[in-house]
């Protein structure tokens, strides 16, 4: 077979095996041979096993791969406030840095069958199809770290270049418009974000519409008009804040699937938004549906298997349609009935 792909399957902590299993389950019923999985300890486990969230040999043999599919990591387990201690999440950091895997995608979807299962108004949600276009290697998530008896420091920091090939990101992206989120009243590397995403779009996509939104607005529009967005495009942390916040619009932060690409043909890593619910771990009720749509996600931008990827999505679709409703959705359904429900409308 020509056209085998290559996969590093990270399931991680917690729930992370239990869904990553599902995802194994889909694809091998979707296209059976195409796709070779190898397994790495990653987070916790790797921490475990190793020492250290990601291995050497880790990194390399995802960087060796077509594609990361990586499922959670953490858990209270590793949780720690030593700076000199290994955290799980050092993983994940340390493999989106080492891919330069910059430019990260979450879709957020109103579903018509889970209208009633957000916590807002089905009338505020309906229609909702958003994009967060989240810069993933820079700012205050890599800046220098400091930390004496009395303080500590998270230096933010962005350059031009950083902020140019995200912009380009969103705005290839946009349909309708791009809101640019920053804190350009108060961060000067807001101000600069502004003036670089400006330019990109006065040069190179002057047909596409551009707002810039102040953050904190921002946050608040997401949950009082969430479908007049289209593409939310914005640096690290505030990502990982509005792309949380964004999640219940579909419902359950269970629901959302990321793509983290990075440039020079290099594999993508595609991860659900969602962490590794120690809580319900082991369990078998964890919602595999993120999950499963970043499998999709994978294919559609991994691979370009785009027929495959739709396939996936809508046989989840047609699951939700047909009542499936995991724990988190306010249903019964075990982790392994979702798969079901999936494959079965496939
Ligand atoms: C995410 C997560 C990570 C982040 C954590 C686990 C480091 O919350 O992918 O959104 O903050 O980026
Ligand atoms: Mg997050």
């Amino acid at each position: 077979m020509a056209d085998v792909k290559r996969v590093a399957l990270l399931p991680g902590d917690g729930i992370g095996p239990e869904v990553a299993a599902v995802a194994v389950r889909m694809l091998e019923a979707l296209v059976p041979g195409r796709i070779e999985f190898e397994e790495h300890l990653f987070g916790g486990a790797s921490i475990d096993a190793h020492g250290t969230a990601m291995t050497d040999e880790t990194l390399a043999a995802c960087r060796a791969s077509d594609a990361v599919l990586l499922a959670a990591v953490g858990g209270p387990r590793w949780d720690t406030t030593d700076p000199h201690a290994p955290r799980p999440e050092q993983g994940l950091l340390g493999m989106r840095k080492g891919l330069g895997l910059y430019a990260n995608l979450r879709p957020v979807r109103a579903i018509g069958a889970l209208l009633d299962a957000s916590p807002l108004r089905p009338e505020r949600i309906r229609g909702t199809d958003l994009l967060v276009v989240r810069e993933l290697t820079g700012g205050i998530y890599f800046g220098e770290k400091t930390r004496t008896a009395d303080a500590a420091s998270d230096l933010c920091v962005y350059t031009v270049a950083e902020i140019e090939r995200i912009a380009r990101i969103a705005f290839a992206a946009a349909r309708r418009k791009v809101s640019n989120v920053d804190k350009a009243n108060v961060l000067e590397t807001s101000r600069l974000w502004r003036e670089v995403v400006l330019r990109v779009h006065a040069e190179e996509f002057p047909e596409v519409r551009l707002e810039h939104v102040l953050v904190d607005n921002a946050a608040m529009q997401l949950v009082s008009n969430p479908s007049d967005f289209d593409v939310i495009l914005t640096e690290n942390m505030f990502g990982d804040i509005l792309s949380d916040e964004a999640a219940m619009i579909t419902g359950s932060i269970g629901m959302l699937p990321s793509a983290s690409l990075g440039g020079a043909g290099g594999p993508g890593m595609f991860e659900p938004v969602h962490g590794s619910a120690p809580d319900i771990a082991g369990r078998g009720i964890a919602n595999p549906l993120a999950m499963v749509l970043s499998s999709a996600l994978m294919l559609r931008h991994g691979f370009g298997w785009e027929t495959e990827a739709a396939a996936l999505e809508s046989a989840v679709d047609g699951a939700l349609a047909a009542g499936l409703r995991t724990r988190d959705l306010g249903g019964a359904a075990t982790t392994d009935e979702a798969a079901q429900a999936v494959i079965s409308h496939l």
